[in-house]
């Protein structure tokens, strides 16, 4: 299958898409979008974005945004240093990403990371966050992450960051 990558192909989640035979070979992510998401969305406890193919409604990737805190000593010393002691700070957490394993290793995961990274971006000019955070589930999760430049947290190193500031440049 050859995808469409279009940023117009990338909405939140609606009781019309397809999530029955999503399939990322993760049960937890799959039971997510097929059971919970819906719900997440309506309670307002996290934004699901899914990516589908025009005029098909079967969900091919997902993902999800949250408000969420950081305690500041868990960030490296060097840009612990740059900012004010707040003793916690505001983040945005990119709670789960994934990409049906039928259209895998085609930039699919990688649109929604950047799609994820620039809704942050236009996010926080309006909330403020100063970092990207995501949960890697398993160490496929946290190699893909730290590709893409995410630094991992001192004492949690399945927890990764991206700061805003490095993303701000990443659109300049
Ligand atoms: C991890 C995942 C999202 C990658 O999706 P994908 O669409 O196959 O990846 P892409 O085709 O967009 O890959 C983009 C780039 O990332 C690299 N990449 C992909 N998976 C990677 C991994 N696990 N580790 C390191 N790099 C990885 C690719 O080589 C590619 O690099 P290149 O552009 O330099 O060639 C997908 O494998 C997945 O859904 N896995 C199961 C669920 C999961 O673990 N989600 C993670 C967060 S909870």
């Amino acid at each position: 299958m050859t995808l469409v990558l279009a940023s117009e192909n990338i909405r939140p989640i609606e009781k019309a898409h397809d999530r029955k035979s999503f399939d990322c070979g993760n049960e937890a992510l799959n039971r997510y979008l097929r059971d919970q998401a819906r719900q997440d969305a309506e309670k307002r406890v996290a934004a699901p974005f899914v990516f589908t193919q025009p005029g098909n409604p079967k969900v091919l990737g997902f993902y999800t945004l949250s408000s969420s805190i950081i305690v500041m000593d868990e960030l490296p010393a060097a840009l612990m240093k740059r900012l004010p002691r707040y003793g916690q700070l505001p983040v945005t957490l990119l709670g789960r990403l994934a990409v049906d394993g039928t259209a895998r290793g085609q930039g699919l995961g990688e649109f929604m990371l950047v799609d994820a990274l620039r809704r942050s971006l236009e996010a926080s000019q309006q909330i403020a966050a100063m970092a990207l955070i995501v949960e890697a589930k398993n160490e496929q999760a946290e190699s893909f992450y730290r590709h893409f430049d995410f630094q991992p947290f001192q004492q949690t190193p399945m927890r990764l960051f991206l700061s805003m500031a490095e993303i701000a440049k990443m659109f300049a």
